[in-house]
């Protein structure tokens, strides 16, 4: 089919190569030209495993084209997915300055019969708001021209996006036209039945994916819903952490009692200091927003976010208490990006960390496995590690912010030796305290209290 994905970001950019990997003519548009000669030169600006690969083999075969036309790539496409960003406002409602515009361009370009898709995380009712738009825009001698709008929410973790496109858990379809929902199965046909060329043999190749059919409304609800469900669920083991720590139980064992029940299950229980990304901090915010704005405020929710912008400061009332004053005191902190395998760091806890360590006084010196320019919003005073040993040379303490694989396997012998205090904190419970003990540092986890910490 003749696909275009407007927006390439994240979500935009892996759906448009993925669809294009399993046989589809796709079209990618991005207004930043910059962006798109990267792209059509092979280059990927989000760290993404396998995507670069696929990128390359679906450019020289054809199959997936960019541009910075958006109009072109509408008038020759039969399915529009809209992909662009809805950053959150002050008052935590999403911007949908972004979505309005290419709904214009939709309106001014219709040529035919097409789908408007929408894939971004938008606020509940935005199908209408495309459809309305787009009828106001319509050239008049395209009038006539019929459209059908689709919510087709994405439900890919950053990091395993193209893993999370081709085997999704479900895939949902919001429209109120049959002609429509038709048509999108026919898209998704081959990641429904499992059985395109790069599913062969793939370990995570489902039996069939289940594909959930509903109105534009509750389908744009389950997107919000689902994040609001994961936030709330570690938010609430974070709490549960908390007071672990303070009766001397230990989270890992707990979570593993309570993960044994199939009502429960084991996943997203990982306690830490907290959620961050691009998604769950705003689409929290977002739901809570509505939920206020149409009189049932979200109680839950709300705390929910308390919880969560409370539990990155654990590890500074941690670092006081293994440091006292922390002025004048060498810290190293490993991990910038909001979590492993991917180089995002927007609204990731490791910025707040650095800058209070900072105003506080410390010297802190900062590595990340793929990160190594300074992200939005970091104080400059951080200085930048080429390696973990160069950031915990001399270091009182070493503070693991994000859980990257290279951390877990760290030489904690030779660690002892170069660092001056003998301190971990351990951010998100990876390390083994046990081990670290042996060695000879003192270690404090989340909610790892005392008790024995096998959680397996
Ligand atoms: C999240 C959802 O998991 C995706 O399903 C959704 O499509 C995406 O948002 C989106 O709306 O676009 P993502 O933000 O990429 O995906 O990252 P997650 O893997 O969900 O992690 C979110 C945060 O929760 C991270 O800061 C992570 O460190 C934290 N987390 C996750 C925990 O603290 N504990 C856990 O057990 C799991």
């Amino acid at each position: 089919m003749k696909v275009c994905v407007i927006g390439t970001g994240y979500v935009g950019l892996v759906t448009g190569v993925c669809l294009s990997e399993i046989g589809n003519r796709v079209l990618c548009v991005d207004n930043d030209d910059r962006k798109v000669s990267q792209l059509r030169g092979g280059k990927v600006h989000i760290y993404e495993e396998g995507l670069e690969e696929l990128l390359a083999k679906n450019l020289e075969s054809g199959n997936l084209s960019f541009t910075d036309d958006i109009s072109a790539a509408i008038r020759e496409s039969e399915i529009i997915f809209i992909c662009v960003g809805t950053p959150p406002l002050p008052s935590g409602k999403p911007d949908l300055s972004a979505i309005d515009e290419v709904a214009r361009e939709i309106g001014k370009s219709l040529n035919g019969y097409k789908i408007i898709l929408n894939k971004s995380t938008v606020p509940i009712g935005t199908a209408k708001r495309i459809k309305k738009i787009i009828n106001e825009n319509t050239n008049p001698e395209n009038e006539g021209f019929d459209f059908d709008i689709v919510s087709n929410p994405e439900f890919l973790k950053e990091g395993e996006a193209v893993k999370d496109a081709f085997f999704p858990e479900r895939i949902v379809i919001g429209s109120g036209s049959q002609k429509a929902i038709d048509i999108m199965k026919k898209l998704y046909r081959p990641i429904i039945e499992q059985d395109f060329e790069y599913a062969k043999n793939n370990s995570h190749r489902k039996e069939k994916v289940p594909v959930v059919i509903t109105d534009s409304v509750s389908s744009e609800f389950i997107k919000y819903a689902s994040n609001a469900f994961l936030a709330t669920k570690i938010s609430f083991i974070n709490e549960i952490a908390n007071v672990c720590e303070r009766l001397g139980a230990n989270i890992l064992d707990v979570t593993y009692g309570m993960g044994l029940d199939a009502r429960i299950g084991p996943r997203f229980m990982q306690a830490g200091i907290g959620w961050g990304g691009s998604c769950f901090p705003k689409d929290v915010r977002a739901l809570s927003y509505t939920a206020e704005e149409y009189g049932s405020p979200a109680g839950i929710l709300n705390a929910v976010i308390q919880v969560n912008n409370q539990q990155r400061f654990k590890v500074i009332q941690k670092a006081m208490d293994f440091l006292g004053i922390i002025d004048d005191k060498i810290i190293g902190v490993l991990g910038l990006s909001f979590k492993p395998n991917t180089n995002d760091t927007r609204e990731a806890p490791s910025i707040t960390i650095i800058n209070k360590f900072l105003e506080l006084g410390a010297e802190v010196r900062v590595y990340d496995p793929v990160i190594k320019d300074y992200p939005e919003g970091l104080d400059p005073g951080a200085i930048m590690a080429v390696d973990p040993y160069g950031a915990l040379e001399r270091a009182d303490l070493m503070v693991l912010v994000t859980e990257w694989d290279e951390f877990i396997s760290l030489d904690f012998e030779r660690l002892k030796n170069i660092m001056s205090g003998p301190n971990i904190i351990d951010g998100r419970n990876v390390l083994d305290r046990e081990k670290l003990q042996e060695i000879g540092f003192n270690y404090s986890g989340i909610g790892t209290g005392t008790g024995t910490g096998t959680g397996s």
